[in-house]
């Protein structure tokens, strides 16, 4: 979806101040993701990525600053209720019940996330059609699942939140490149559907691959935010990220 200067704002970070105790992480960090935009934040190890989705997501509440969602104020709100707003986090790694089948995985997302689904929300089958290989996977362990096929079943339940905004922790890690193409698949579709997305990634070339829009980030501070096709072509940017 382009960039205009008319589309509607999903989540707005203005002048973020994170700390972990005394350790002052983000620092005045701003930040926009327009409704039915994809976004990428971008960094190297330690800048602050995972520390902002923790931010929104009222893990680790901010000091000071504003986190709109949808126009309401959530910088201070509670994890739960930020969930209500229809914000999903994906961590990364590996967090699924490694000893539940993929179909109880499936059910107990449904059920704790998908009360708020309403009727118009998605379903387990719409899940299902995006991600048809969990209806074979549905009786394996999770905890036997491949990298990729984890990442596919830790998606699907986000989505079973019905969320408007889907915030995904550098979901290419420790993924081979076959999975890696199929993310990027399976990315392309929920923009198609008009979910907004924050990515955080190291791999700044797969995330600029699926985003309309980036931000690079440096010690708790955004130092860049320009378009993916502006930010794939910046040899200030690519020597920030130490692209090749
Ligand atoms: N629980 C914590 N307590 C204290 N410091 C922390 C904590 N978690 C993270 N930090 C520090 O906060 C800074 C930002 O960390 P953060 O995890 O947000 O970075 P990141 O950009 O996500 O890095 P990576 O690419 O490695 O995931 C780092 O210096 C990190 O050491
Ligand atoms: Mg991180």
């Amino acid at each position: 979806m382009p960039h205009t200067t008319t589309m509607a704002t999903m989540l707005e970070l203005t002048d973020v101040d994170t700390y972990y105790g005394a350790s002052h992480i983000l620092q005045g960090l701003s930040l926009k993701v327009g409704a039915g935009e994809a976004v990428a934040l971008l960094g190297r190890n330690g800048a602050g990525k995972t520390t902002t989705m923790r931010s929104v997501l009222g893990l680790t509440p901010p000091k000071r600053g504003s986190i709109l969602m949808d126009g309401t104020e959530i910088a201070r709100a509670k994890t739960h209720r930020i969930a209500r707003q229809g914000v999903a986090f994906v961590a990364s790694g590996r967090r699924v019940f490694g000893g539940l089948t993929v179909a109880q995985n499936l059910e107990l997302a449904a059920r704790t996330l998908g009360k708020r689904a309403a009727a118009d929300g998605r379903t387990l089958e719409d899940v299902l059609t995006v991600f048809p290989k969990l209806r074979e996977l549905a009786d394996r362990r999770a905890g036997f699942l491949s990298g990729g096929e984890q990442q596919m079943l830790k998606l699907a339940r986000a989505l079973l939140g019905n969320p408007r905004l889907l915030l995904l922790d550098e979901p290419t890690e420790g993924l081979s490149p076959a999975v890696v193409s199929d993310l990027g698949r399976w990315l392309d579709r929920l923009r198609e559907q008009g979910l907004s997305i924050l990515l955080t990634e190291q791999n700044a070339l797969f995330a600029l691959a699926h985003v309309d829009r980036g931000y690079v980030m440096l010690k708790g501070r955004i130092t860049h935010e320009a378009s993916a096709e502006e930010l794939r072509s910046s040899e200030e940017v690519r020597a920030a990220l130490g692209v090749g």
